[in-house]
């Protein structure tokens, strides 16, 4: 897309965050100029971005915020590509989720794509979420999901689940916008994330193995977890920019595993962690399809890699003893 000879220049939105840090290593690594929007560019929690491989000629980092249009504006300006990555992702709940979370879910991905339009992008890639797909008692028993499934906004409501409700408004109009306007949009919706972290502040989904690792729960229920691991994302991401192909919106999930499955595979690595203790039964299995995706050429890794590479990452940052 840029010009021969030329580097491509693209925006990663919440640069430093545990996705989008692998993304920027990987974009970096590939050759493009990358304009990384951060908060706070001072931030220790951003500092790991400078350290990356390229990026001290190639990675441009922009301080704003999701609900400061005039400055996100001026991180996209100029670039051909667009990964709107941002978005709070909270370990628990919040005391405002309109402020917290709506907003600059749904605000945040508007402002995104107005800028994206002002700037004449050629293709956004937008980070949504199996929150967006699989929220709904509505999707027939036993059926597996895939993109035709939607998250039921109501029923996100109901069960007072904002992030997925955030996520599933702001996919849907991200969706409509690519409809109605010139811009190239795609989504992505990965499921749990987990696998080695780049940037040294805990997120809330590497907080599931890490949690099962050194938790000591007495008991835990035992869930269907879908998971993939982070690189996979930061492919998948790459994959739905790079191939002129891509259309619509892209299930991004590796593996479903009950948690006493993953906790016997945790264990037969890594026998002396403190793991739960006992598992109650948890209703409700998940079937996802990631084909479309993989039909791209997208692969995953063996989960064993992921949790060895976890594990170190964790051992490394000092999360793990
Ligand atoms: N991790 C998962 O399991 C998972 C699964 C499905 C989808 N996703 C999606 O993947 C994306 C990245 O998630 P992650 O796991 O990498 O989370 P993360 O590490 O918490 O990163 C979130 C990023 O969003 C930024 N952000 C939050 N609110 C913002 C705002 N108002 N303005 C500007 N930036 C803001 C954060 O910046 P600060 O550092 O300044 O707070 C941070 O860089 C999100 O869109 C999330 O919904 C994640």
């Amino acid at each position: 897309m840029a010009e021969a000879g030329e580097k491509e220049r693209v925006c990663v939105t919440g640069a430093g965050g545990y996705v989008a840090s692998w993304l920027v290593k990987f974009l970096l690594s590939k050759g493009y100029i990358v304009h990384g929007t951060v908060r706070d560019p001072c931030d220790e929690k951003n500092a790991h971005l400078k350290k990356l491989e390229n990026a001290s000629g190639n990675l441009q980092l922009f301080k704003t915020d999701l609900l400061d249009y005039e400055g996100l504006c001026a991180a996209i300006a100029g670039c051909t590509g667009v990964f709107h990555v941002a978005c709070p992702v909270p370990p628990g709940s919040v005391p405002n989720p309109e402020v917290q979370l709506i907003e600059p879910a749904v605000t945040g991905t508007r402002n995104v794509l107005n800028a994206c339009m002002k700037a004449k992008v050629k293709k956004v890639v937008v980070v949504s979420s199996l929150g967006a797909v699989a929220v709904t008692p509505n999707w027939p028993k036993d059926q597996v999901m895939d993109e035709e499934c939607w998250s039921d906004k109501d029923f996100c409501k109901t069960t007072e689940n904002w992030y997925c409700l955030g996520k599933t408004i702001a996919e849907q109009e991200a969706l409509e916008y690519a409809k109605r306007s010139e811009l190239n949009i795609v989504t992505v919706c990965p499921c749990i994330v987990i696998g080695p972290m780049l940037q040294s502040t805990m997120n809330a989904s590497s907080l599931l193995l890490l949690s099962l690792l050194k938790g000591g729960h007495e008991s835990m229920e035992d869930k269907a977890q879908p998971v993939v691991d982070v690189r996979d994302v930061a492919e998948a991401l790459l994959l739905g920019y790079e191939k002129p192909e891509v259309e619509g919106r892209y299930l991004c999930s590796s593996y479903v595993i009950r948690t006493s499955a993953l906790v016997e595979k945790l264990k037969s690595m890594y026998p002396d962690y403190n793991y739960p203790k006992n598992f109650t039964e948890a209703k409700g299995d998940m079937k996802l399809s990631s084909e479309k995706l993989q039909n791209l050429g997208w692969k995953y890794r063996a989960l064993e890699d992921t949790i060895a590479d976890t594990v170190k990452s964790y051992k490394e940052s000092g999360f793990l003893g």
